[in-house]
């Protein structure tokens, strides 16, 4: 199955034992999966890949589980590539895609990494676990620890989406609504993890979740053809998904899947939270701690990315560019995407279709780039935002209608 062989530091490029838990290097540096890509390349052919399961367990040759059984899948993965045909037409795009995330198992991309993350807890005896989150991190957790049987101890700010609450809730999940952001959260479970005996699944501080995200990429190529597109949007949080795909792409080109050109990687944020913009902005190699942090995309409220240098280097090295929108473009744009093409997106989806106007008209793109929009949520997830635009007439005002054409 797995060819797993060790895991490198990304800042210092020790080698760590992947058979044990991990957390980070003793440097700080976050840790990233090696696999011996040779013995892929000789074993595995990219042709047999359709035969696999219908979820990103497909490419299980690259991804970290040692025992089958230890994997723990609600289908999460092989989400759709849909080709747009009103907005592209609108915004006179060709050739526009958008990968919908929001169909995963819990209704956003992390699944993916928690699925994967999960399943190395199951298979190295951890017990319980711990989650600094903005939201759907913490409702995917909580899904994948209660499939796995471990118990979750999860984070979250007092004011997140009601549906990520819930469905914490719904699983079992011990939950702690904190007053501050996600990085007060991680605070917290810092300071206790070690006598609660916690493991702590945060972003990039356990090795895995970046493995469940790059699949991404690999989906991303194998729906393509073995090809990639010109630019890639990617609503940047903690920007996990795309240091995913980049390691991805690196890994296939290794295989000899891909060749060595790369899709421009657009790293989108948001006014009120915009660490990775004003680092690329500057020149800088590292981001720094965004005060104040506020958005409704509650997904890109991560003020201080612990990969950001991951990030830049990507982006930087992709030709790409890093770009913030307000929270009114972005909502317009996710109504405007779900009316043009009945795909009821995540803010953070809206985000993506605000940037590419910008992009597209100060010239940074061309239109007959092939541009793929990640789409990381389903809007159903965030109606307290949407609902701002769409606001119901309580039943008081019902009841006045009601009485002009048929009175009681
Ligand atoms: C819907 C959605 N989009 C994007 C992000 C940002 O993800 P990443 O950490 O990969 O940047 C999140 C993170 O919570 C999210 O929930
Ligand atoms: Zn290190």
């Amino acid at each position: 199955m797995t060819t797993l062989t060790h895991l490198e530091c990304s800042l210092c490029h020790e080698h760590h034992d992947a058979s044990i838990p991990q957390n980070l290097c003793d440097c700080g540096g976050p840790l990233l999966a090696r696999y011996d890509l040779d013995k892929v390349r000789e074993s595995w052919n990219r042709e047999w890949i359709p035969n696999g399961p219908s979820s990103m367990w497909r490419y299980a040759p690259v991804l970290p589980v040692r025992n089958p059984a230890a994997v723990i899948s609600l289908g999460e993965g092989m989400t759709p590539l849909v080709k747009t045909h009103r907005l592209g037409e609108k915004l006179g795009l060709p050739k526009l895609w958008i990968k919908d995330e929001g169909v995963n198992p819990t209704g956003s991309f992390k699944a993916r990494g928690l699925s994967c993350a999960i399943s190395m807890c199951a298979e190295l005896g951890v017990k319980k676990i711990a989650i600094p989150s903005a939201g759907n991190a913490a409702g995917a957790a909580a899904a994948y620890a209660a499939a796995a049987g471990i118990e979750a101890h999860i984070f979250m700010p007092r004011d997140v989406p009601q549906a990520n609450y819930i469905e914490c809730k719904a699983t079992g999940a011990h939950v702690t609504l904190v007053n501050g952001l996600i990085s007060d959260c991680g605070r917290i479970v810092n300071e206790r993890k070690t006598s609660e005996g916690w493991f702590e699944v945060s972003t990039l501080k356990e090795p895995y979740r970046i493995e469940g995200k790059k699949t991404m990429g690999y989906e991303l190529a194998e729906q393509m053809r073995w090809t990639l597109p010109d630019v890639i949007f990617y609503p940047c949080g903690g920007g996990v998904g795309l240091i995913g795909m980049w390691k991805a792409f690196e890994e296939m080109e290794t295989l000899g899947w891909i060749g060595s050109k790369r899709p421009k990687m657009i790293a989108v944020q948001v006014e009120g939270c915009q660490p990775i913009v004003r680092a690329f902005e500057q020149g800088a190699e590292r981001s720094v701690f965004f005060e104040n942090a506020q958005t409704v995309a509650s997904g890109l409220r991560v003020p201080k990315p612990l990969g950001d240098f991951l990030v830049l280097e990507a982006v930087r090295k992709s030709g790409g560019t890093a770009i913030a929108v307000t929270d009114r473009e972005m909502l317009d744009a996710g109504i405007e995407l779900a009316e043009l093409e009945g795909m009821f997106a995540a803010p953070e989806g809206g985000a993506c279709v605000a940037a590419l106007r910008q992009l597209l008209a100060n010239g940074f793109l061309k239109s007959d780039e092939s541009i793929v929009i990640y789409n990381t949520g389903s809007g159903i997830k965030y109606l307290e935002a949407y609902s701002t635009r769409f606001a119901r007439l309580d039943d008081s005002e019902y009841d006045k209608l009601g009485g002009l054409i048929t009175p009681r």
